[in-house]
């Protein structure tokens, strides 16, 4: 296996060493793109928060700083990526504020219409039917809650050769903007809204359930 298809396969279910390598690594390196990612989210102190694809926890982290008195819930399907980020966020757990899960995105163990704000970075490339992994995401959202979505890779000319060697080599969908906004609009998303910084190919996806 090539490193790129090695460093992906971790990418995509982080486990054992090199994957606590990886993790911390993705919690330092996808801290700009996280921030910017967020920056038009009004994250009140009360909300109910749902980070998907938590991996080392840190998004977690930084949204349970904002929902003092709300609470925030990370989920992972790799069990390693749930022990990393209970440590990391162990404070924040034994205040009641934070509660790390292991579970999949096709199928969210909770009732309907839970959260006020969902988050998903740098994760959607690996879910399998990820129209289906949408619908579930709307089931569990409160009415006008938010979905978010953060990539730093979008299809786009500027970057094809890297993109489709990605996708190839690591088996994920690197989605166009246009794409995802059709797929949530099919689930029945509205207000959808998406930037990009085509430099970078980074994408912001926001989008709330309907009324
Ligand atoms: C590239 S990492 C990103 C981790 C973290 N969100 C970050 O920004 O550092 C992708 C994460 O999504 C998780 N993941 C992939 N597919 C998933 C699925 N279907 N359900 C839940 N977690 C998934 C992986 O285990 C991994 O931790």
């Amino acid at each position: 296996m090539s490193e790129i298809a090695r460093r992906l396969n971790q990418c995509r279910r982080p486990t054992g060493d090199v994957g606590k390598i990886v993790v911390e690594n993705m919690n330092e390196s996808h801290y700009n793109l996280t921030t910017w990612g967020l920056e038009k989210i009004d994250v009140n102190k009360n909300c109910f928060i749902l980070d998907i694809g938590c991996g080392g926890g840190k998004t977690v982290n930084r949204l349970a700083e904002k929902a003092e008195s709300g609470k925030v819930y990370g989920m992972d399907y790799s069990d390693d990526c749930v022990k990393w980020s209970i440590d990391l966020n162990k404070k924040l757990i034994d205040e009641n504020k934070v509660e790390i899960f292991q579970g999949t995105a096709e199928s969210i163990p909770f009732k309907n219409e839970k959260f006020d704000l969902i988050t998903a970075v740098e994760t959607i490339y690996f879910w399998p039917n990820i129209k289906g992994c949408f619908e579930e995401i709307k089931r569990i959202l409160k009415i006008e809650g938010t979905f978010v979505i953060i990539n730093e890779m979008y299809r786009s000319d500027k970057f094809k050769e890297r993109n489709e060697k990605f996708e190839e080599v690591g088996n994920m969908n690197i989605f166009s903007s246009d794409e995802l906004e059709l797929l949530l609009k099919d689930v029945g998303f509205g207000k959808i809204e998406i930037d990009l910084i085509e430099d970078k190919n980074w994408l912001r996806c926001m989008c709330k359930k309907n009324k």
